[in-house]
């Protein structure tokens, strides 16, 4: 795109105000812009020469406080590090709605209480050692591996894009959410915290396993912190900790011990693993239809030939694992 070209873009901004008891539009306006203009950028030129009344939230426009995420042609995504050209070019106009998963106030401004609600439940400080506080006036000293393991999670603004685009959250609003988990990753790992173990104990039960797996929270952080990584390792720790207590985290294991074994899923083996004896009764009919297509799940499935080599990467990523490599 040349430089100083003007695009005559179309902007469909979500609008809805409850104090006026009309619902929820788009309002279209059409504004004239460098490609390189940020979208908060256009958002407050369309509130200062056309629309007074529209209303979003920002303050810093320079992706450091983290309040102007919003969902920019449907991705999370912060208004002032978006540049209009590339998503003009995409989608030839640029939808902007309110981020998901928390309640509308007004707008694109929306009431974040439920992620700064689970926030505050991963109790977000250091637990220390009352008999060992941190030494006044001097600073404690840490290995740079120790610091590594949570070098990234500083570095959250807490904007909330992984909350608005997570579907776990918008399945389970009782789900912790990415950017909570993230945060209580960075405590667990911190050697200065006395309650790792507790942490690790309630966060299976909490929710841990409802996370899908999916990196949607880690392609729309705008700090690259990766919470669905760390969710990973806290699921690796959680396991380590207690055992496998959860139905997803039964299921986590029995998956990797059924391609340890044989390389192919037994099914009906990993449904006992994943529910047990009890669990598989309730999965009766399903069973019986699976049976009808597919006769051949009650035979247990023969070594896949190379079944070696599966044991040898399962070895690799052990020994991988043990040295933190
Ligand atoms: S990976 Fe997990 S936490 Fe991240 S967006 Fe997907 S479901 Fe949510
Ligand atoms: S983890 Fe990333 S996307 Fe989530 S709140 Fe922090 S900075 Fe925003
Ligand atoms: S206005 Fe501060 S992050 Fe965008």
């Amino acid at each position: 795109m040349p430089t100083g070209e003007l695009l005559t873009i179309p902007f469909d901004v979500y609008r809805y105000d409850p104090a006026d008891g009309s619902t929820p539009r788009y309002a279209r306006y059409t504004l004239e812009l460098a490609p390189h203009t940020p979208v908060l950028t256009a958002l407050l030129r369309i509130r200062s020469e056309i629309d007074p009344s529209l209303a979003l939230r920002y303050s810093c426009r320079s992706a450091i406080c983290g309040s102007c995420a919003m969902l920019v042609n449907s991705k999370s995504r912060l208004a002032c590090q978006t540049q209009v050209g590339p998503e003009f070019a995409e989608h030839g106009r640029i939808v902007i709605d309110p981020m998901s998963n928390q309640p509308v106030i007004r707008d694109l401004v929306v009431d974040q209480s439920p992620f700064w609600k689970e926030y505050e439940r991963i109790v977000p400080h250091l637990i220390l050692d009352p008999m060992h506080p941190m030494p006044e006036g001097r600073p404690t000293s840490m290995s740079p591996a120790q610091v590594a393991r949570f070098e990234e999670t500083p570095r959250c603004i807490a904007c909330g894009s992984c909350y608005s685009a997570c579907p776990a959250v918008a399945a389970d609003p009782a789900f912790p959410g990415p950017m909570a988990l993230a945060k209580l990753y960075r405590f667990v790992v911190d050697p200065r915290d006395t309650a790792s173990q507790d942490r690790l104990m309630r966060i299976q039960p909490g929710g841990l396993w409802t996370c899908l797996r999916c990196h949607l929270c880690t392609s729309s952080c705008p700090k690259d912190v990766r919470p669905s990584e760390r969710i990973r390792d806290l699921k690796e720790m959680a396991i380590a900790a207690q055992g496998a207590t959860e139905r997803g985290s039964r299921h986590a294991v029995g998956f990797k011990d059924n391609i340890a074994e044989r390389g192919l899923l037994n099914e009906s083996k990993l449904v006992r693993q994943t529910d047990g004896i009890v669990g598989m009764i309730g999965q009766i009919p399903q069973g019986l239809r699976m049976l009808r297509r597919k006769p051949e799940i009650l035979r247990a499935p023969h070594a896949i030939e190379g079944q070696d080599e599966v044991q040898r990467i399962y070895e690799l990523l052990e020994d991988a694992g043990e040295d933190g490599t």
